[in-house]
């Protein structure tokens, strides 16, 4: 198995001494560590030290001549399985909290797509700050993963929380999150993902359509590539990225999605996140209608098949069918009728009532399946996607 690699970003805070002992355990343990050291950071250790140690360069400003032409910072934060900070100062905790990109370790937090692990370090004030404790809750909602503060005396002389871990901990931490990137449980199983809104012709020019973002369902359908799944996804008309690795199918109305999905089977796994419409024009003209002394014209709805309960009964079942419920009350009552209705596994049921849902980036999910309900916290729809996708994984293991 090739090397696993670490990028490690050095914060500006006295317990960077530790760090160079962590880069030594790392290197110790078989990882490759790629340094990052703030500006800060070089007042606590020195660049040659954790140079010396990791066996690397270290890299340390965002526009740097030399360090630019060697590894691009867009380049510097793929290239590792997974960032570590250590320490994470309370700065470089509010920047990456707040996006910011104002240095080469904050621009390389806002750039990197692999999972993030942070060891925070601060004096015992500063970490009970409701702003460190905002910062902290919304690093977490984004899938941030930390590894202590531990409680003891402080380099300032004074007691309590805010100590970084120590240097075997963080290396535990590390080992953990690097078996998690890494497996790819779902390896050999296909997934058929729906997304976005259906688009219904009224007549050439004309559709009936919603304000589905797409964002939740192209963010499940990566997760589970991620996990290593074939994963097919059928989207109807949205302005979203296609997620790596991911098949993506586009097309417009419900019965081309049902098709598309058919289509895409046999799969283990079916999640139909798509904000199907319920009814479509009876006709759809193929000339564009035109105003009439008679006014409007009246439009008749017939109903449209339903994708999720489909496949639930598709003699090619999956093994697992997943429905999304977007509710504003009865929540969990809501979603145990539609599991019976529509005879799938689970139903992830979203509460829209609550502010910043629709549209917005966080989502607060229960799992709802025959066994019972599973609430989990508010997350950011990314998050939800890697939870939705490990438990996926843990009930065909
Ligand atoms: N669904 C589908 N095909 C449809 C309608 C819905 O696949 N024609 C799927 C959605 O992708 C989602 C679930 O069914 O997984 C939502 O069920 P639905 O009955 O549409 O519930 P709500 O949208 O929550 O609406 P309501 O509560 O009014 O029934």
């Amino acid at each position: 198995m090739a090397e696993e690699r670490i990028l490690l970003i050095v914060g500006g805070g006295i317990a960077a001494y530790k760090s160079l002992e962590l880069v030594r355990l790392c290197r110790k343990a078989g990882l490759a560590v790629r340094p990052i050291l703030t500006q800060a950071g070089a007042e606590f250790v020195t660049p040659l030290s954790l140079a010396a140690l990791a066996e690397d360069k270290v890299y340390s400003e965002l526009f740097s001549l030399t360090d630019e032409a060697e590894m691009g910072h867009i380049e510097l934060s793929r290239s590792a399985d997974l960032v570590v900070v250590a320490p994470a100062t309370a700065d470089l905790m509010a920047k990456a909290a707040a996006g910011l990109a104002s240095d080469l370790a904050s621009t390389t937090l806002l750039a990197t797509d692999k999972p993030v692990l942070m060891a925070p370090a601060m004096n015992v004030r500063m970490w009970e700050h409701p702003a460190t404790r905002r910062n902290l809750a919304q690093l977490k909602a984004d899938g941030v993963l930390f590894v202590g503060p531990d409680e003891g005396p402080m380099a300032c002389g004074e007691y309590g929380e805010g100590r970084m871990a120590e240097p075997p901990a963080i290396l535990a931490a590390i080992q953990a999150a690097l078996s998690v990137a890494g497996a790819r449980p779902l390896a050999g199983k296909r997934a058929i993902v729906t997304a976005g809104p259906t688009a219904e012709p009224i007549d050439p020019v004309r559709v009936i359509t919603n304000r589905s973002s797409g964002k939740q369902g192209f963010a499940i359908a990566g997760a589970l590539a991620e996990l290593g799944a074939q994963v097919t996804l059928v989207a109807g008309p949205v302005a979203q990225p296609t997620p790596p690795g991911v098949t993506r199918l586009d097309v417009e109305t419900a019965r081309e999605m049902l098709e598309a999905c058919e289509a895409a089977l046999p799969a283990e796994i079916a999640v139909c996140v798509a904000a199907v419409a319920d009814w479509r024009p009876q006709t759809a003209g193929a000339r564009k209608l035109k105003k009439g002394a008679d006014g409007p014209p009246p439009i008749a709805l017939v109903e449209n098949p339903d994708i999720l309960a489909t496949l639930a009964k598709s003699p090619k079942r999956p093994r697992l069918v997943i429905g999304f419920a977007a509710e504003t009350h009865d929540l969990e009552e809501n979603a145990r009728a539609k599991l019976a209705k529509k005879g799938c596994d689970w139903i992830v049921a979203n509460d829209v009532s609550l502010p910043g849902v629709m549209g917005g980036d966080d989502n607060t999910v229960a799992i709802v399946s025959r066994g019972g309900v599973e609430r989990w916290d508010r997350l950011s729809k990314g998050a939800v996607a890697r939870k939705l996708a490990e438990r996926i994984a843990e009930e065909l293991s």
